[in-house]
């Protein structure tokens, strides 16, 4: 059985108590960073400055998602901040493969994302050069936003790629991810679990942070 980790997206925490907010959540395996530029999608939240800040706050793998233009331009640097991983939108890249590759010679895990509209299939052949697939639950851009259904058969189809190709590739999914819905992530073939609202919804969100785990993990 494949663990389940669940990485709470700092995009609803607090952003003027951030270092609060991380130490509210010790249990989460990873911190999901939602970046984004006002053109890939339509929000601007922080960039390279305050990732630096928040790796100087806290040892947690940092899990960053780059909803962003160019990231052939941008991507690197955020690894060299010393993000764990770092996920950018196939929609935006134009040389993918040179980009993972450049992500990982810096040492970190080398995500690629996709729109809920984009299939999975033309990247089956990427597979060998990155360690995460996430593939977004909800159009990209805010959190809080309703879990579509629609994806869940992509979910399933890239889970089959990925056992068909064999490597060590994580199964992310973000948007609408909650006690509600993360049975059915799970089920098609999620293991990394992004959760935005649900954790910093929460009265305790770290007790969520566990409920989450152990509902994937049941
Ligand atoms: C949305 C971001 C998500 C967002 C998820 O574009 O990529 O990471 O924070 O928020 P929830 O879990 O509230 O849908
Ligand atoms: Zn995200």
């Amino acid at each position: 059985p494949r663990p389940t980790r669940v990485m709470p997206s700092l995009l609803s925490a607090d952003f003027a108590n951030l270092q609060r907010d991380i130490e509210r959540i010790p249990s989460a395996d990873a911190l999901h960073v939602d970046v984004m530029d006002n053109h890939f999608v339509p929000n601007l939240t922080l960039g390279l400055p305050v990732v630096e800040a928040i790796r100087a706050v806290t040892p947690t793998m940092l899990d960053l998602h780059l909803m962003i233009e160019d990231p052939d331009r941008w991507a690197p640097a955020y690894a060299e901040a010393g993000a764990e991983s770092v996920t950018f939108h196939a929609e935006a890249a134009a040389a993918p493969v040179r980009l993972s590759r450049e992500l990982r010679a810096r040492g970190a895990r080398a995500g690629l994302a996709l729109r809920p509209a984009t299939p999975v299939e033309p990247y089956a052949d990427l597979l060998d050069e990155v360690d995460m697939l996430l593939l977004m639950t909800v159009e990209p851009g805010f959190g809080g936003q309703k879990f579509l259904d629609l994806c869940l058969p992509k979910i399933r189809r890239a889970r089959a790629l990925i056992g068909a190709h064999g490597g060590d590739i994580w199964l992310q999914v973000d948007g609408g991810v909650s006690l509600e819905t993360v049975e059915r992530c799970v089920e098609a073939g999620a293991d990394a679990l992004v959760a935005g609202s649900a954790v910093f919804g929460a009265d305790d969100p770290d007790a969520m942070v566990a409920r989450l785990r152990a509902l994937g993990d049941a």
